[in-house]
Formats: structure tokens, C-alpha cells, sequence
């Protein structure tokens, strides 16, 4: 199958969370699996065009209210040969630091232009390339009129045969703007409302793309049926149990090549289920590197997030009962916490750490801290409030860290809860999202760490042992493919 994927990011060019992670992974899988997959994605500032290939020739787009004009580079996806990645290379839209916005302006005001941009470009390419796909593989938002213009615009000029997917990461990002940005978007004024772009009064690209695609897929089945509850739905919910036949949750799999500590060159030891002293020694490396008192008796947990609501940093880290400072006081234990995002609690994380030993944060974006505080971990916490499917749970399994999770989205899917009678469970599970029932759940697991070490141990081996690899995904998205194709052209 001839399959294109629609990205704002892709690793290792660009991230700004999970995404960029799955896009890379599966369409790696795919093209291992001997399919012609491409991704195409902006060239953001950051991106070193010296290390790309040029096409030649420019390359003419009609967004906005008149053409404008872009290059393309391209390169192979490092470590798969076969997987060509593309940029569109327009330097009003993209020659700018930030991925949708930077801090301080965390959504560019042109964002619909520049995705615009991107999507349009997309169609270009494939033209500019002659290489028609039987899919377009369009993720979040921001890659969402990609399946318009598939459906409403561009479907007799080569792309007759063409399918579009979009897979929703993330349903709390909509893509919500002034109906004033409308003309950003180079399509008819029909479409505002012919492609379902109006909502209530300006434009939603995600609802349009929900209303444009073939099928429809979320990164989790529990996500899938959440999503289409008014609870978990943002103001979705109607419109997906509308389009409910064709919508499906596939669970994400882990980047083995990337996650694995066997293999690992980010941490200073590898380890395997086999022989964990190297986790030992990650553990004091980690404490050492964060600045925390260095003893192997003491249980470490981990953090590693956005700090966006989403992630329920409020229940963790907001000031009040049973909150980190709780935490830190009332048991004996050590955080490592590395994250960005929300400055209050930026603010709030370094107050903390003025007044807590026992608690050590780096603020920013760090790839191999990520990967030692994995490794050097006993236990990870992430009580999302909503996770469609959350990649750090599924990695700390791999690295025999124990997850404490809230069961939600993604989440529910991989952890199952500690029983204490027979030793079952890959992690520590609790429901109610409030900073007393963190509290407690953390607790319990500390509680574990000192008491119940044999049951850790079989519960680490157990997550370590889980086969959280991309072959059972990359299948189920080829169903999807086909499905997709089946269905034909219009809905
Ligand atoms: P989301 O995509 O909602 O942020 P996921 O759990 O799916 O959540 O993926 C988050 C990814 O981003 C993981 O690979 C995680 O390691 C990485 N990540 C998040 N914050 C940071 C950070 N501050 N530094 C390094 N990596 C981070
Ligand atoms: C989103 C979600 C996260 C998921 C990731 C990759 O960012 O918040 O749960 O793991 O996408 O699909």
C-alpha cells in the first residue's frame, strides 16, 4: 500500500510530545513491512537543511488567499532506509522557533495558515513527486484539512483512488479559531459549512476532519468509547457516536530500537530482566544527577510529563492536602520530576524543591533525562485526567519501573492494578482524580516498596516481559487502510 502520513511532528525532527513518537514508529513498522510510506511535515527552523536533499524546483500552494510558494527536502527516516520523510520548507510559516506556538505564545496566531500550508502542500508534493497514495494518514488538527481537500477539493485530480485516516491523538486540541481565518485556508467559503468547519460560529479543523475521513482511530479502545461520552467527548461526542462505524481505537506500541534498556544508549547501564544490577547503578546515577541524597533503600519516583491539566499536575503539585509537599513530608521517598509547559506550575515546582530534600525537578525538555529517569526509577506517577494513550507508562514497564496511574484512556489499557494476594498486576491503579486519592495510591505502592519487595519483583519482570512492540498496532492499522479504502471515495 502507498500510504502518507499528514504530521506537524515526527522524531526525530521534531516533538512536542507522543505524537511524534507514534507518527515515527509506525510508519517505520509500515515501510519494514514492505508498504511505500512517506511522511510529510513542515521544516521548522530547528531542522538543519545542510543534512537534507533539495527537490528541485519550487513548489506552487493555494493557501490563503493567493499562491504562495515553498521548497521540499527530504531525507530517509534514520535507521529505515526505505521511509522518505519531506519537508515543506516556507520560511513565513515555519522559520520560527515552536512547533504550534512557544512559550509565552503557545498558539501561533497564523496556525491556520501555516497547517494549511502543510496540507495543501501535501497534495502538491504527491503531485510534484507523481506518486498518488492509496492512503492519507492525517494526525490531529493540525494535518485535519488534509482529508478535506481529499474529500471536497482535490478528489478528481489524481487522488480518485485515495482514502483518508485520521487518527486522533488527543480530542482536547481542536484547532479552534475566528471564523476571520477562514480565506487562511484556501478553500471555498461553501466549505465553512459544506466541509463542517463552523462551530459555534468560528472554525473547528478537528470537527471538520472527523466529518471528512474515510475512518477514524484514536490510540486506545478504551479512548475510542470514551470520546464518544460527553465526558471525555470536548463537545465531540455527538458527532463521533454519529460516525461511530468507522471510528476505532488501536493501542500504540513502543519504539524498541529507541526504549529498551538492554539497549539502550541513553542511560550509563543496561540492564534486562535478567540481570537488574544495572537498574541499581541507574538509580544512584539519577540521584546523583538530580541532586537527590544517593541511597538504594529509598524508593524513587519518577515524573516525566507536559505539565498541561490534562496530566492532573494540579492534584500533584498544587499546594494542599496530600499534594507532592505532603508527599515528600509524610513518607519516606524521593521525586524526580522533569517537565515543561504551565508556568504557574513551573513556578510552583521550583518552590517546591527550594523547600523539599527529597524532591528534584528539571524544568525544560531533556530526551536522555527522560530515558534515566525510566531506568533509575522504582515507580512512575501519572494520574492523567484523560490519556488517549500515553507512551511513558508503556516505557516504564519496559524499563521495570512500576506505573502509578489513573484508570483512564490509554492507561487503563496497559497497567492492571497490584493484587495483593497472589502477586498479580503490572502497576498501581486507582479512579478518582483528586490529590487525596494520589496521596493514597502512592502510598500504597511505597508501602510495597518496603514491604511486599518480592511482589515488586515479579511485577516489574512481569511489565518488562509485556510486548508493547508496533507489529499487532501497524496491523491493525492496515485493517483500518483497507477498510478505508473499501468504503470508497465520500461518506
Ligand atoms: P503526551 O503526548 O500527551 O505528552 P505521551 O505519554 O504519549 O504523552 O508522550 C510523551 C512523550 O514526550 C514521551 O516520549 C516523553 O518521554 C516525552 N516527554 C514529555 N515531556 C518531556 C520532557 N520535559 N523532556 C523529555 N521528554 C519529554
Ligand atoms: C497524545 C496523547 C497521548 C498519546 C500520544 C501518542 O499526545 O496525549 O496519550 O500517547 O498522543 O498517540
Amino acid at each position: 500500500m502507498k500510504i502518507l502520513m499528514v504530521s506537524a511532528e515526527a522524531v526525530p525532527f521534531a516533538k512536542t510530545g507522543g505524537l511524534a513518537d507514534m507518527v515515527s514508529a509506525l510508519a517505520i513498522q509500515l515501510s519494514k513491512m514492505g508498504h511505500d510510506v512517506k511522511i510529510v511535515m513542515p521544516r521548522y527552523y530547528k531542522i538543519d537543511r545542510a543534512k537534507l536533499q533539495k527537490l528541485e524546483g519550487p513548489m506552487a500552494i493555494s493557501a490563503g488567499i493567493q499562491e504562495t510558494w515553498s521548497a521540499v527536502y527530504t531525507t530517509a527516516m534514520p535507521g529505515c532506509e526505505s521511509l522518505k520523510v519531506y519537508f515543506i520548507d516556507h520560511e513565513a510559516c515555519f522559520g520560527r522557533d515552536g512547533v504550534y506556538g512557544v512559550a509565552g505564545e503557545t498558539d501561533f496566531h497564523d496556525n491556520p495558515y501555516r497547517f494549511a500550508v502543510l496540507c495543501h502542500g501535501a497534495f502538491q508534493l504527491c503531485r510534484k513527486l507523481g506518486w498518488f497514495p492509496d492512503i492519507i494518514h492525517a494526525h490531529d488538527w493540525s494535518a485535519c484539512l488534509a482529508p478535506v481537500l481529499l474529500k471536497h477539493v482535490c478528489r478528481y485530480c489524481g487522488f480518485e483512488k485515495t482514502a483518508s485516516v485520521l487518527t486522533i491523538h488527543n480530542l482536547g486540541y481542536q484547532g479552534q479559531y475566528s471564523k476571520d481565518s477562514f480565506p487562511a485556508l484556501g478553500i471555498d467559503w461553501g466549505l465553512f459549512y459544506g466541509a463542517s468547519f463552523e462551530h459555534n460560529g468560528g472554525i473547528n479543523f478537528l470537527q471538520a476532519g472527523i466529518s471528512s475521513s474515510d475512518m477514524i482511530t484514536t490510540v486506545s479502545p478504551t479512548y475510542a468509547r470514551e470520546i464518544q461520552t460527553p465526558e471525555g467527548g470536548f463537545g465531540m461526542d455527538g458527532l463521533l457516536r454519529e460516525r461511530s462505524a468507522v471510528v476505532r481505537g488501536i493501542l500504540n506500541g513502543a519504539d524498541l530500537t529507541q526504549w529498551n534498556p538492554a539497549t539502550d544508549k541513553k542511560i550509563p547501564f543496561r540492564y534486562s530482566a535478567k540481570d537488574m544490577s544495572g537498574k541499581a547503578k541507574c538509580k544512584a546515577e539519577l540521584q546523583k544527577k538530580m541532586g537527590l541524597p544517593v541511597r538504594e533503600d529509598v524508593p524513587v519516583i519518577g515524573i516525566v510529563t507536559r505539565l498541561a491539566e490534562q496530566k492532573g499536575i494540579a492534584e500533584i503539585f498544587a499546594p494542599g492536602y496530600g499534594s507532592m509537599y505532603d508527599m515528600c513530608t509524610k513518607m519516606d521517598v524521593q521525586f524526580a520530576v522533569l517537565g515543561s509547559g504551565e508556568s504557574w506550575c513551573e513556578n510552583e515546582i521550583n518552590v517546591l524543591q527550594s523547600k523539599l530534600p527529597n524532591m528534584r525537578a528539571y524544568i525544560g525538555y531533556d530526551d536522555a533525562l527522560s530515558h534515566l529517569i525510566e531506568a533509575g526509577s522504582d515507580f512512575f506517577l501519572m494520574p492523567s485526567k484523560y490519556e488517549p494513550c500515553g507512551l511513558n507508562q508503556i516505557y516504564s514497564m519496559l524499563y521495570g519501573t512500576l506505573p502509578i496511574v489513573r484508570r483512564t484512556g490509554g492507561l487503563a489499557d496497559t497497567v492492571a492494578n497490584y493484587n495483593e494476594n497472589n502477586a498479580d498486576g503490572t502497576g498501581f491503579v486507582f479512579d478518582n482524580l483528586t490529590p487525596r486519592a494520589v496521596f493514597d495510591t502512592v502510598g500504597w505502592a511505597v508501602w510495597a516498596y518496603y514491604n511486599k519487595k518480592q511482589d515488586i519483583r515479579k511485577m516489574q519482570l512481569r511489565g518488562m516481559d509485556t510486548t508493547f512492540s508496533w507489529d499487532s498496532a501497524a496491523n491493525g492499522y492496515l485493517e483500518v487502510y483497507k477498510e478505508a479504502l473499501s468504503r470508497g471515495c465520500g461518506i
